[in-house]
């Protein structure tokens, strides 16, 4: 099987294009932030303190975490049969999430899953360590970024085409959070393999992008 891994800070623009590649590519597309998403989402309803792993660790073996794909190819998550997609997208599970993503065992429980799919099918999967620790023998590592300023406009632009209030200053407060848990923190922090080529999308279009990764993935795939 083929992996293509897609990592980088948040508003980088990865999940919509390795959505994109992966349809042109016909992989199967896993958005891993909506898994961690889909366990803080779990944890919270539980009511879950996130502070004790313990507490979290004695939890997890009671959620069943699926992915499943509609017709247009877009990943929906499955808790316990149930479909969260929408409930995971708040500001809310966002830093639920980074505090989970924070935990031992959260990771533990969540890598082999990662890496079934990707034993399973061929995959272009995003995350924050897909290419440094779940897939680090990836046929192709991209880390795609861009500069803190873009990535707020566009995290922007997303809440407030699903109708929620938002302003420029507080999502750049919570990005720069987020950020700095991600990069920080001990276990599988967020940061670019060695093997990665950097992708700095500030500049670029959707377009662009999507056409310079689909150029490198086909010189590499090819190679
Ligand atoms: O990409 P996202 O914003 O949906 O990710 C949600 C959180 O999960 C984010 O704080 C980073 C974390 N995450 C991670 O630690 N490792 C991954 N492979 C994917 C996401």
């Amino acid at each position: 099987m083929k992996s293509i891994a897609i990592d980088g800070p948040s508003g980088a623009g990865k999940s919509t294009l390795a959505q994109m590649t992966a349809k042109k590519l016909g992989f199967n597309y896993v958005d891993t932030g909506a898994i961690y998403r889909t366990v803080a989402w779990f944890l919270t309803m539980r009511g879950a303190d996130l502070q004790q792993a313990d507490e979290v660790e004695a939890a997890l073996p009671d959620a069943k975490i699926e992915i499943t794909y509609d017709e247009g190819g877009a990943q929906h998550m499955l808790l316990n049969g149930e479909d969260v997609s929408g409930k995971i997208r708040t500001p809310e599970v966002s830093a639920a999430a980074s505090k989970v993503a924070a935990m031992a065992c959260v990771r533990a429980f969540l890598l082999q899953m990662q890496r079934d799919v990707a034993a399973a099918y061929d995959v272009v999967m995003d995350g924050r360590d897909i290419g440094t620790v779940v897939l680090p023998d990836a046929k192709v590592k991209i880390f795609l970024t861009a500069s803190d300023e873009v990535r707020a406009q566009r995290r922007l632009a997303e809440l407030q085409a699903k109708g929620e209030k938002a302003d420029f200053e507080t999502v750049l407060q919570q990005m720069h959070e987020r950020d700095r848990k991600d990069i920080e923190r001990e276990i599988a922090p967020l940061r670019c393999a060695e093997d990665a080529v950097i992708l700095d999308t500030t500049h670029l279009s959707l377009e662009q992008s999507e056409e310079m990764i689909l150029v490198f993935i086909e010189e590499i795939l090819k190679g």
